[in-house]
């Protein structure tokens, strides 16, 4: 018995609509999805395409990226910016390796005391990697959330227990956790962008809540997200 009336149509709609990306590819290692997730907090998909692509044939494990020094992350990091996000991952790549007996980590506390890896990464980490049931809040989720089921054209600025309890509230089951986490993330990035919201062609536009609602303008500050 399913409470969530946006699964199947999410589902269903990621399965005939969603990008093909190497990270999502069932062979995808914990290494590669994090180095992937890091890339992705600041930088489009893609920008990270060829530098994901390079990175992981010349680093395809943790210890391969420990044995260098920082600097050569730094140097390869291409035009993604926020080159600090470079050192966070040789920093990751160091811990892993001195810590973890080289393997990333698959429990959601141990990867959030990873450098630079906070709520968002680890959560994603956990789910996309080792399958965990966790809610993946990132911009793209939080916004088709306020929009279908809060009403509202976007989320507050910064995540809200009330958020989180939401996301909380419509995981499904451990087998379908994590394709519900990257389903929705692909429909914000997709069809319900925060400029804007391509209701012909979604799949939950008759139990979207702000369109219902006759899709009532953001009447806050100026924003994007
Ligand atoms: N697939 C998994 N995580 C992603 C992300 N953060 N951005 C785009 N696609 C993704």
């Amino acid at each position: 018995p399913e409470r969530n009336p946006l699964l199947n149509p999410v589902l269903e709609w990621y399965a005939r609509c969603a990008r093909e990306l190497p990270w999502r590819e069932p062979d995808a290692t914990p290494w590669a999805i994090l180095v992937s997730e890091i890339m992705l907090q600041q930088t489009p998909v893609a920008r990270v395409l060829p530098v994901w692509t390079e990175w992981m044939r010349r680093w395809p494990t943790p210890a391969a990226l420990a044995a260098e020094p920082p600097g050569e992350a730094v140097r390869h990091w291409g035009r993604l910016g926020y080159p600090r996000r470079a050192l966070n991952l040789h920093a990751c790549a160091r811990a892993v390796t001195d810590l973890h007996g080289g393997e990333v980590p698959s429990d959601h506390a141990t990867l959030l005391s990873l450098p630079g890896v906070g709520e968002y990464t680890a959560a994603a980490v956990a789910s996309f990697a080792f399958r965990g049931r966790h809610a993946v809040l990132d911009t793209n989720v939080r916004r088709v959330l306020a929009r279908a089921v809060r009403g509202e054209e976007y989320p507050p600025k910064a995540t809200t227990a009330a958020e989180r309890a939401l996301a909380e509230s419509l995981l499904p089951g451990p087998e379908d956790a994590p394709v519900w986490a990257v389903a929705v993330m692909e429909l914000g990035a997709l069809v319900c962008t925060a400029r804007a919201a391509r209701c012909a062609d979604c799949p939950i536009s008759g139990l979207c809540a702000w369109r219902l609602a006759g899709k009532p303008p953001y009447e806050g500050p100026a924003r994007r997200g």
